[in-house]
């Protein structure tokens, strides 16, 4: 008999469609798609980086909520979720830290400045109480309405304690809400005027749910936290309160149920100083910024991390691109590895150094290499949307480190500024001339170290200073990246990271590359005008 296939095609061979799936089992087919071998083969296609590529969808038996993102991120720490922000000093202090540790990821906050502020930001996220806002805005009341105006513009808020010096740990004398200015219309007025001077507070050492219950009686935004003398030593928000009482994704260490902290170092000297004011401070992982790690001042610095503290100090060294850097930092005693170099998207090292690698090949060949050790590996750079972080973690990276990304949140320093009516904030690299400037000032020179230029009559950036949008809080972002990856592996048809690892290993989930028009065409095109709303 000749039958047509679904084209009209004669065709002489009979096709049983209940079978469909066993004839994509015979040794005449071909298979779809390549396995990540197969993609990474560099004698075809070079270096690659996520753009370059696109994974299968695979075979959904389950709903996203299901699928697990638990990541081992050094050999003894495994969070809940695969997310690290960047030491840099527009992304990492002690209030990203704090959120992304509450949401299961973790902050690390950078060293361009004093190891004295250094360890009080990791001291800040080792002590932090849910719900307790322990370095709140304060004013004097010598400041103006107008004072007022400007931090609910920069920062959100408005409910300012007004203290002796404007400072924390100083005499409370009033609180001044949103509601007490409303109709104030001459902004030169000093807030002593329109400050309430008859606060409702609570003492040092409430404990969440009694300062809830006070809060709820007093039907007040915010409640103050005095000590025995009248100064103040916290603050609580109700809107924080009902926010953030729940957090079942949060890092914690096991035994103190502190929150995680990361913190990042150089390799000289004075660092080992640093070190030690950082883990007194508490620090569970300290992060050796290198932009090009495999150095004897690195092999050194962790041989002497292990012996000095042993297994209470995890280290992820780096950063590496290749598997013969990986080889020396793993040999030395690293815990994982940060995989990147010009990949950052302030980063002109590639450009002016003419070295580094593309990210999607530096992340699946130090990952493959890496991992047969037992050492995980953190994609550093270009994260640029969920999707790349889908990818980075198909090609075998145990958390992503994200810059960009996470800039331009409530939670990265710096205030937001308007430009041509976008709001906007500060973000730049560690290799940039405004950064080591900073630095020297500091007498941090994070940066300076971190790309080896200290002792250069002539500094050579090898990043640049600009700005990204607000992206609202990561209360708000990190869930979104949350939900955007649990989609993303229930497409490839994996239910957690483990999963995903084996499955890209064994060659069951397939990748294809990209052609520039591919790509085109995998992102919004035709249209005259859109929005990119990402979520909501
Ligand atoms: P992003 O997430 O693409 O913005 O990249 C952030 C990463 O870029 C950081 O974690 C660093 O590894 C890297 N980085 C930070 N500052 C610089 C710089 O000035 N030049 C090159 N790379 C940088």
């Amino acid at each position: 008999m000749v039958r047509q296939d679904g084209n009209g095609i004669k065709n002489q061979k009979e096709w049983d469609p209940s079978k469909a799936k066993s004839y994509l089992t015979s040794k005449y087919e071909v298979a779809d798609g390549l396995s990540a071998e197969e993609l990474f083969d560099l004698r075809k296609h070079g270096g690659l980086t996520y753009n370059d590529f696109i994974i299968l969808p695979g075979y959904i038996d389950f709903p996203a909520s299901e699928v697990e993102l638990e990541s081992k991120i050094t050999r003894n720490i495994t969070l809940k979720t695969p997310f690290m922000s960047s030491p840099m000093d527009t992304v990492s202090e002690s209030e990203m830290a704090i959120n992304i540790a509450l949401l299961g990821g973790i902050g690390v906050i950078h060293h361009n400045c004093s190891a004295e502020e250094q360890a009080e930001m990791v001291r800040k996220v080792k002590k932090f109480e849910n719900g307790f806002i322990t370095d709140p805005v304060c004013l004097t009341p010598n400041h103006t309405v107008a004072d007022v105006h400007k931090i609910k513009q920069t920062h959100g808020y408005s409910g300012i304690p007004i203290t002796e010096n404007g400072k924390l740990h100083s005499k409370l004398l009033g609180i001044v809400t949103a509601r007490d200015i409303q109709f104030v219309e001459d902004h030169t007025i000093p807030l002593q005027s329109v400050m309430t001077v008859d606060v409702t507070c609570a003492k040092e050492g409430v404990t969440l749910e009694e300062a809830n219950h006070i809060l709820r009686q007093s039907k007040k935004g915010k409640l103050p936290i005095i000590n025995s003398k009248g100064e103040l030593v916290s603050l609580l928000s109700r809107s924080d309160l009902l926010k953030n009482l729940h957090f079942p994704l949060a890092s914690k260490s096991p035994d103190s149920k502190q929150l995680i902290c990361a913190a990042a170092i150089g390799t000289r000297p004075d660092d080992k100083v640093r070190l030690k004011k950082l883990v007194e401070a508490g620090l569970d992982i300290v992060v050796l910024d290198s932009s090009q790690g495999n150095s004897t001042y690195q092999i050194e610095m962790i041989q002497y991390i292990k012996k000095t503290y042993g297994n209470k100090l995890d280290v992820i060294a780096g950063n590496v691109v290749t598997r013969e850097q990986a080889a020396s930092l793993i040999e030395a005693g690293a815990d994982a590895l940060r995989v990147g170099m010009g990949s950052g998207s302030i980063c002109i090292t590639q450009e002016v150094m003419a070295v580094g690698r593309p990210q999607g090949t530096a992340v699946y060949r130090v990952a493959e290499f890496a991992n047969r050790f037992g050492v995980p590996v953190i994609a550093d750079g270009g994260i640029g949307n969920v999707g790349h972080i889908t990818k980075a973690l198909a090609l075998g990276a145990s958390a992503v480190m994200m810059g960009s990304l996470l800039a331009g949140t409530a939670e990265s320093p710096g205030d937001y500024f308007y430009h041509e009516g976008k709001r906007l904030k500060k973000y730049r690299g560690m290799g940039s001339l405004d950064a080591m400037e900073r630095g020297s000032e500091k007498h941090g020179n994070a940066a300076e170290k971190r790309y080896f230029s200290e002792s250069d009559a002539v500094k050579v950036a090898q990043g640049v200073a600009g700005a990204v949008v607000d992206k609202g809080s990561v209360k708000k972002f990190i869930p979104y990246l949350i939900t955007g990856l649990q989609h993303g592996l229930q497409d490839v048809g994996v239910r957690n990271l483990v999963q995903l690892r084996e499955a890209v290993a064994e060659g069951k989930v397939r990748f294809e590359f990209r052609t520039a028009a591919a790509q085109v065409e995998g992102n919004v095109h035709g249209l005259y005008t859109y929005e990119k709303r990402l979520f909501s």
